[in-house]
């Protein structure tokens, strides 16, 4: 088996991006030689059989005719999966404990700031009134959670450790301790109808697409809020607004937008139920992140054997 060649990084990254990437994989990688697409030589591309991507244009990756298999340093890789020349080759997502840790302290910040009625009371304070709500220990609160992955399932474990009680919803059934978990439409019913705080953490897949809308969001308790950390089109943003504007939930803190960034005409930025932000709920850290890529090609060097690629009928 031929287990040479070189690595092709490719991006539509700023270059001075790529440039931070690259540097983070040559230390990490410092026996193998990864070079940007555009610099490697048009007789050379033949010769690449792996490519190290994040958010490529298909035609650069079309280029590289006897490449094996891509390694995203994205944990979502439905553009990956969707795009028809790309689906064909094995795809790697980036599975990165420190990313699943940073994704989990980000959904219990945002619980707290929901928990705590952080929201209420800033527009309390830009009315000048003094007035206390009541105190809601995190015990009388559930956490419903879209998504058990990687990610959901170390944010699950963090709300438990601060008290919160924690449902969460998978495609397939699984057992996991002091969380209770559900899968399928009927499933989803129930955990909607018990969610006080529902944090989104799915792939976006045909499945999941426009999952959370006018429907689904009304099986939620009264006054119950959303946080979407996930990708922009499983929620109908629309039917979120109208479930907003009725009153029937509180609060939306999203994170990811159909367009990114967030256009300025937007209405999301005024809107006094929804907090925005610029898509920081869990960065990728370079260093840990091309650790794990590094560790994933040695593995494949030495044995040949890919790891754990997306399931290309599930999406993701
Ligand atoms: N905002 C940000 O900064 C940021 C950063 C990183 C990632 N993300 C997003 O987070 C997503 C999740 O990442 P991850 O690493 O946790 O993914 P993952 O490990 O693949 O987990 C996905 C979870 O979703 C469940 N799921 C998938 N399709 C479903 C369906 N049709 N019905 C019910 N459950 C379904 C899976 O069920 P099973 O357990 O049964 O397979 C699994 O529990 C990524 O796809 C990405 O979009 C956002």
């Amino acid at each position: 088996m031929e287990m040479t060649g070189r690595i092709a990084f490719v991006s539509r990254l700023s270059i001075r991006d790529e440039e931070l990437w690259l540097q983070a994989l040559a230390g990490a990688l410092p026996e193998e030689n990864i070079l940007p697409v555009r610099k490697i030589a048009s007789g050379d591309l033949c010769g690449v059989q792996i490519a190290v991507v994040a958010n490529p244009d298909p035609a650069d990756i079309a280029r590289l005719t006897n490449l094996k298999w891509i390694h995203s340093v994205w944990a979502g890789v439905e553009r990956l999966v969707a795009e028809p020349g790309l689906a064909a080759l094995p795809i790697v997502r980036l599975v990165d404990p420190e990313l699943a840790r940073t994704m989990a302290e980000a959904v219990l910040a945002w619980t707290y700031y929901l928990s705590r009625d952080m929201p209420a009371y800033a527009r309390l304070q830009r009315q000048h009134r003094w007035q206390q709500l009541p105190y809601r220990h995190p015990a009388e609160l559930t956490v419903g959670l879209l998504g058990l992955g990687t990610l959901g399932t170390a944010a699950a474990l963090r709300l438990r450790s601060a008290g919160f009680n924690v449902s969460g919803w998978s495609r397939t059934a699984k057992n996991t301790d002091r969380i209770e978990r559900f899968s399928g439409a009927a499933g989803l019913a129930l955990l909607l109808a018990r969610a006080d705080v529902l944090v989104c953490l799915l792939p976006l897949t045909p499945e999941t697409h426009g999952l959370l809308n006018r429907e689904r969001l009304a099986l939620m308790p009264t006054g119950a809020s959303l946080i979407h950390f996930a990708r922009s089109p499983i929620v109908v943003v629309d039917d979120l607004l109208a479930a907003l504007n009725s009153g029937r939930l509180s609060h939306a803190v999203l994170d990811v937008f159909d367009v990114e960034p967030l256009p300025q005409h937007s209405e999301l930025w005024e809107h006094p139920k929804i907090t925005v932000l610029p898509h920081i709920s869990a960065p990728t850290n370079k260093e840990t992140a091309a650790a794990i890529v590094a560790k994933n090609i040695r593995d494949y060097r030495s044995s040949g054997v890919l790891p754990r690629t997306v399931a290309m009928n599930h999406g993701y």
